[in-house]
């Protein structure tokens, strides 16, 4: 078989930068597929100078050739999805439609999804601080076998009616149960909503299956946009403070109904510094002047947390949460490195890391834990049960540095960047091929010897 296909994949807790990466790589690509999550995605692609925030819509269709796939493991509101067409159609983008493929198989996103979501989040002593988007329960409704599908939306509109019927019986009992009468579903309403939904994306639902064989049997090059990241998989992330899908390399194909005989390539994202949004473990995290809930407190004396979160504008594309921000983790793409079999690094924000050893003075890298009395070099699973947060052991480097637009190669990096990357590759044992030096899909330093 041919070994045609690139994975995208996010290596800590989403907002890498794979959109960009993903896009970039779609330059030269025939097929650009999104295979987990759904709108919880964020993923920012420049076209024309602008920044586009995509949640469903692979970042690949700014580039004409490309088709492009929303695949069989993903979950779509469609209301989503169609204001997201629009969206591209306006910005002038070829063809949208005639080139975007849904697989019938996706589960859909109705808004009882969202509203379960709200209240599961309500009802939990530790909420996971999800997008709200109603990724959980449309997951669970999948493996519970009441799930509606893309393909369900070209349903006769009484056919259609009665399986959403059957769907919701437990959820009315429990927004019943619960002071949520107002949201109990209008299956009739609801059924018109969904069939006017799929009368909109008609020309876009199809089986996916033979696009992918013919591709891949023509040696054509394939791209999949990963979503999310390692520490936010369902079974090898920080459970339960977790996604509902398998953003890990394994989990990305089987979304996009890829064979694994046909990888060529897996290229992991990561920041010079890690972020996170929502809650759960993060050990590099800096102190920052958020409150409990998430938001910044305003007139606060700044931490070293805000300094990073600043410098690299992190607030969510999604959900415009700000990001709890830390210093790069190398030993979680030591573990990366293995779950998602990762061959190398793409390290964006080098320049924003650069600004903030510049005004801070230096760097860190945490290369290894102190975790139960012992030095380690891996991300312990049992976290949960020792309720113990592993303790970081940093290298440092004095100062910053600044990326200005005469570095195009490694070579003309700064000598402390270079420090830094060569800290991480030993640390995590992966070459760091790429480098993002800006927001831009270009932005990228290319190591062609790696
Ligand atoms: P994704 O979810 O992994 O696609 O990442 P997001 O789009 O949520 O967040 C990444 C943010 O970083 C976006 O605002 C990008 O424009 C920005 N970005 C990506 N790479 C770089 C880089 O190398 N330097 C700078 N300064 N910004 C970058
Ligand atoms: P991209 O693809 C960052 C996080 C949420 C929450 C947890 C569960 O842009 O990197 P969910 O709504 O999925 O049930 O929330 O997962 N999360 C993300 N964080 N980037 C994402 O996607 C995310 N998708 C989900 O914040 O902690
Ligand atoms: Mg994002």
């Amino acid at each position: 078989m041919n070994k045609c296909v690139t994975v995208i994949v996010g290596t800590k807790w989403g907002d890498e930068g794979k959109g960009k990466i993903a896009a970039r790589e779609a330059k030269d690509a025939d097929l650009v597929i999104r295979a987990t999550g759904g709108a919880n995605a964020g993923h920012t692609v420049v076209y024309k100078g602008e920044k586009l925030a995509l949640h469903l819509v692979p970042g690949g269709i700014v580039y004409p050739q490309t088709t492009c796939i929303i695949g069989p493991g993903t979950v779509i509101d469609p209301d989503v999805l169609w204001s997201e067409i629009q969206m591209l159609k306006n910005c002038g983008v070829f063809d949208v439609e005639g080139r975007l493929k849904i697989s019938g198989r996706a589960h859909v996103i109705l808004p009882y999804h969202k509203d379960l979501d709200e209240l599961h989040e309500k009802m939990k002593k530790h909420p996971v601080g999800t997008t709200k988007r109603g990724i959980g329960p449309c997951y669970s409704d999948k493996a519970n076998r009441i799930g509606i599908r893309m393909y369900d939306l070209l349903l006769p509109e009484i056919e259609l009616e009665k399986k959403i019927k059957e769907a919701t019986k437990l959820h009315n009992q429990a927004f019943k149960e619960n002071g949520m009468e107002e949201k109990i579903i209008d299956v009739r309403k609801l059924a018109i909503r969904c069939r006017l939904l799929g009368l909109r994306l008609e020309r876009c639902i199809t089986d996916i299956a033979p696009i992918i064989a013919d591709k891949i049997c023509y040696n054509k090059k394939i791209v999949v946009e990963g979503a999310q990241a390692f520490r936010l998989d369902l079974d090898h992330g920080d459970y339960p403070m977790v996604t509902s899908s398998h953003p890990v390399t394994a989990g990305t194909l089987c979304g996009a109904a890829l064979p694994p005989q046909a990888l060529k390539t897996v290229i992991g994202i990561d920041k010079a510094y890690n972020s996170r949004v929502g809650n759960g473990p993060f050990p590099t995290e800096l102190p920052a002047s958020i409150d409990e809930n998430g938001n910044v407190i305003k007139g606060a004396k700044p931490l070293e947390g805000d300094v990073v979160r600043d410098l690299g504008h992190e607030y969510g594309t999604t959900t415009g949460r700000p990001r709890r921000c830390g210093w790069m983790d190398a030993v979680i793409l030591r573990s990366a490195k293995y779950t998602s079999g990762i061959d190398y690094l793409c390290i964006n924000h080098l320049d924003t890391l650069g600004e903030i050893g510049n005004k801070l003075g230096y760097v860190k890298v945490c290369v290894g834990y102190l975790y139960q009395g012992h030095m380690i070099d891996f991300y312990p699973d049992d976290i949960e049960l020792t309720h113990e947060i592993p303790e970081p052991i940093y290298e440092t480097l004095n100062g910053g540095w600044t990326i200005d637009s005469s570095c195009e190669t490694y070579e003309d990096l700064p000598e402390l960047a270079k420090a830094f990357i060569k800290i991480v590759e030993d640390a995590s044992g992966i070459p760091v091929k790429y480098l993002g030096t800006g927001p831009a899909n270009d932005d990228l330093i290319v190591r062609e010897d790696v």
